[in-house]
């Protein structure tokens, strides 16, 4: 029996190290995007690593579309979803009055509806599927609400929320759903970004490091089992923050996070 993995935003960045790393593992892959030269170029890179899978062309957006890549990845790769990663993301930074209106539509309709779209579409298959995981991609602004990225992280409290619900929703199904909270990642996404925390805490992790959090993530060591942990911090940052946030007063909290912004 070979594990499939279903990935979007799969071309570049997070989503492409994590299809090659799980390819590496004997996953059969399916990475898909919107950037089809990148997904080309990945399709070359994982039969180099000697992986098995298949890219195309999908639009988180369109949820007719995510319904038919879902269903052709689910028959192509033997009539399983094992993992589903809704990773496909945008991030736009800067004072929220500044940033046009469309612009902060177009984040919530990748960022929100392209994960709804995702996880409506591929919840027969991960039904059917023995012990299949679902793999959010949430962020470490999801702990508490950043200055300078207001909207970017109120998307990713969205995803929180909504890993948290389907986390006991699906429990029934044998569904496990749980997601990632890196801080900032060296990636196209960060690279023209520049905000109080870029500076404060700097652009640290790479996207290998999500990558191998992933694979951790979706076969959890017994501990993490037991505990059934939802929420996954990437990086000593994140870590410390989550828990810092947890077990801090309310006030203290904003006080941190506000001087991390350097507001
Ligand atoms: N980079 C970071 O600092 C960071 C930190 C925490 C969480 N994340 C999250 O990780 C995920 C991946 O981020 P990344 O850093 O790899 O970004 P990236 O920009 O390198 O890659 C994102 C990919 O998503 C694709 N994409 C964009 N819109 C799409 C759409 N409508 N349909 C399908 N694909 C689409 C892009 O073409 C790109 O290949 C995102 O959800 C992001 O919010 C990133």
């Amino acid at each position: 029996m070979t594990r499939s993995v279903f990935i979007t935003g799969g071309a570049t960045g997070i989503g492409r190290a994590t299809a090659l790393l799980l390819a590496q593992r004997g996953y059969f892959v399916g990475a898909y995007d919107i950037d089809d030269e990148r997904l080309a170029i990945l399709d070359n890179d994982l039969k180099s690593v000697g992986g098995r899978g298949v890219v195309g062309h999908l639009d988180v957006t369109d949820a007719e579309e995510v319904g038919r890549r879902l269903a052709e990845f689910h028959e192509t790769a033997g009539g399983r979803l094992d993992v589903l990663i809704n990773n496909a993301g945008l991030l736009n930074a800067g004072r929220f009055e500044e940033i046009p209106l469309e612009v902060h539509h177009r984040e919530v309709e990748v960022n929100v509806k392209g994960v709804v779209n995702g996880l409506h579409a591929g919840f027969p298959y991960l039904k059917s599927t023995p012990g299949a995981v679902v793999v959010n991609l949430g962020s470490a602004s999801a702990i508490y609400g950043q200055a300078e990225l207001a909207n970017y992280s109120a998307t990713k409290f969205f995803v929180r929320a909504m890993t948290e619900a389907l986390n006991l929703e699906w429990g029934r199904h044998d569904i496990r759903v749980i997601d990632m909270w890196p801080l900032y990642v060296n990636t196209a996404m960060t690279k023209d970004v520049s905000t109080g925390t870029t500076t404060s805490l700097g652009i640290r992790l790479t996207a290998q490091d999500i990558a191998g959090g992933i694979a951790a993530a979706i076969e959890p060591t017994l501990p993490r089992k037991v505990l059934r942990q939802v929420h996954f911090p990437v990086g000593t940052q994140a870590k410390a923050l989550a828990a810092g946030a947890r077990f801090s007063p309310a006030w203290l909290t904003r006080l941190v996070n506000k001087r991390l912004a350097g507001h």
